[in-house]
């Protein structure tokens, strides 16, 4: 057993693309909800630890706006299980003190799915634990083209100079604003692609992909993706410690 890395070296934002839990399913000649069912456990477990360790900030990729494309049934098998999620975890999440957040585009999403989306986020927002953020009906590309529109319309109206455009004032308008970026991104399952997940955002971030399918993913793996980002070298731009 891997202990917690001590606080100074864990990653400020870890984001996780929960992937595989079709192919859990499969292996075990299951239904694929049955993966997304057993994918919700995974994601109970690792709210916890990251709680238990003080992770500031934890982001969990859970619907892409490409899963629409889904047959009708696994979308809304999926769709059932995030409304079961907080109804049922709610609770303990307040109670741990998570600041909840969904990132996404909610206009698509049913209306008793958006509520609680609302619900849960007013419900925590003074909260002082981890941010919890899931990112639900989420494609990054649409999140970067939101942001141009809104900068756009504004320069059209006269309010903003096209010229005082920075990164920041472009992050400031991503669903994202207020979160720092992620240090560490891991995908489960062995694939090794963003999927359209965090992509500005990510771009100084450690990528980690590992085998693991979903489900099987838990508090020990979790720690252990934690314990090998702090043997990783970060440089941004720069030249490594040694050689500066
Ligand atoms: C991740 O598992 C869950 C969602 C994308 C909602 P998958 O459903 O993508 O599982 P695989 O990749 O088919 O195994
Ligand atoms: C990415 O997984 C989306 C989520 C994990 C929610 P996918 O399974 O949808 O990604 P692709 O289709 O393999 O790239
Ligand atoms: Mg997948």
């Amino acid at each position: 057993m891997v202990a917690a890395p001590c606080n100074s070296t864990l990653p400020r934002h870890v984001a996780i693309i929960m992937d595989g839990n079709g192919r859990w399913a499969a292996k075990r000649h299951l239904p694929r909800q049955a993966g997304h069912v057993a994918g919700v456990n995974a994601v109970r477990e690792v709210v916890r630890a990251a709680c238990d360790i003080d992770i500031e900030n934890l982001t969990l990729y859970a619907f892409s706006s490409e899963n629409w494309k889904r047959p009708a049934m696994e979308v809304g098998a999926l769709m059932g299980l995030f409304r079961l999620y907080f109804r049922n975890d709610m609770d303990e999440l307040v109670e741990r003190g998570a600041r909840v957040r969904i990132i996404g585009n909610r206009s698509r999403v049913e209306e008793d799915i958006r509520r609680m989306i609302e619900d849960a986020e007013r419900r925590t927002l003074s909260n002082a634990g981890i941010n919890l953020t899931f990112a639900f009906d989420y494609g990054g590309q649409e999140e970067i083209a939101a942001a141009a529109r809104e900068l756009a319309r504004a320069a059209a109206e006269g309010r903003l100079d096209p010229e005082t455009i920075t990164p920041e004032l472009v992050s400031s308008r991503l669903f994202t604003s207020g979160l720092p970026e992620p240090d560490l991104v891991i995908r489960t399952s062995g694939e090794r692609r963003l999927s359209n997940f965090l992509l500005w955002q990510s771009a100084y971030a450690e990528l980690m992909f590992v085998e693991t399918m979903w489900p099987d993913f838990g508090r020990q793996e979790f720690l252990d993706a934690l314990d090998k980002f702090t043997q990783r070298e970060r440089r941004f731009g720069a030249l490594p410690e040694s050689a500066a």
